[in-house]
């Protein structure tokens, strides 16, 4: 694992948010915001961004495992910003991308890394053709590491229908 990925898992603000989710989600019957999700948006969204070399257009001049840092750092810092969805009703994707924003400056990413992230994470809740291309692997990762098959509360969830009928599947 990279340090910088190290970092972040070991990040306070990452560690505290996650524990107040897993508190706040305690009960909750539809999927779960927590490090496993974090984890599976990460991979997922990292597979998309390899597949047909992709990363090389969608990160011009950096290596994949360059690429790999900002993907998982993308994929981890996400939702972070649920808790105050939970307990303001702010919007999760602008709030999680200033929190990436502190933490990952705290950890020392470069400021173009930090702004391609961020973008990213505040574009990820809806499929927009206008959102950066990184920003729309991201929202593609996080919906395809949902579990709809079998879902007991599938009727009244509000994922997009394609993940309803199994895109996530292949
Ligand atoms: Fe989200
Ligand atoms: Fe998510």
């Amino acid at each position: 694992m990279s340090e910088k990925i190290k970092a972040i898992l070991n990040h306070e603000e990452f560690i505290k948010r996650n524990e107040l989710m897993d508190m706040y989600e305690m009960d909750r019957e539809f999927c779960l915001h927590n490090l496993q999700h974090f984890l599976d948006t990460s991979r997922i969204t990292y597979i998309l961004v390899l597949e047909k070399d992709q990363y090389k257009n969608l990160f011009p001049g950096k290596d994949a495992g360059e690429v790999k840092d900002l993907v998982y750092a993308a994929g981890l810092l996400h939702d972070l910003g649920r808790v105050e969805q939970y307990t303001e009703g702010t919007d999760h994707a602008l709030i999680s991308s200033r929190i990436a924003r502190d933490i990952m400056e705290d950890i020392g990413f470069a400021l173009e890394d930090i702004k391609i992230v961020c973008q990213a994470i505040g574009e990820h809740r809806k499929y927009n053709e206008s959102n950066s291309a990184f920003g729309r692997k991201l929202y593609e990762g996080d919906k395809l590491s949902r579990q709809c098959k079998g879902c007991k509360v599938i009727d009244e969830c509000k994922i997009e229908l394609e993940y309803k009928q199994g895109k996530q599947i292949y």
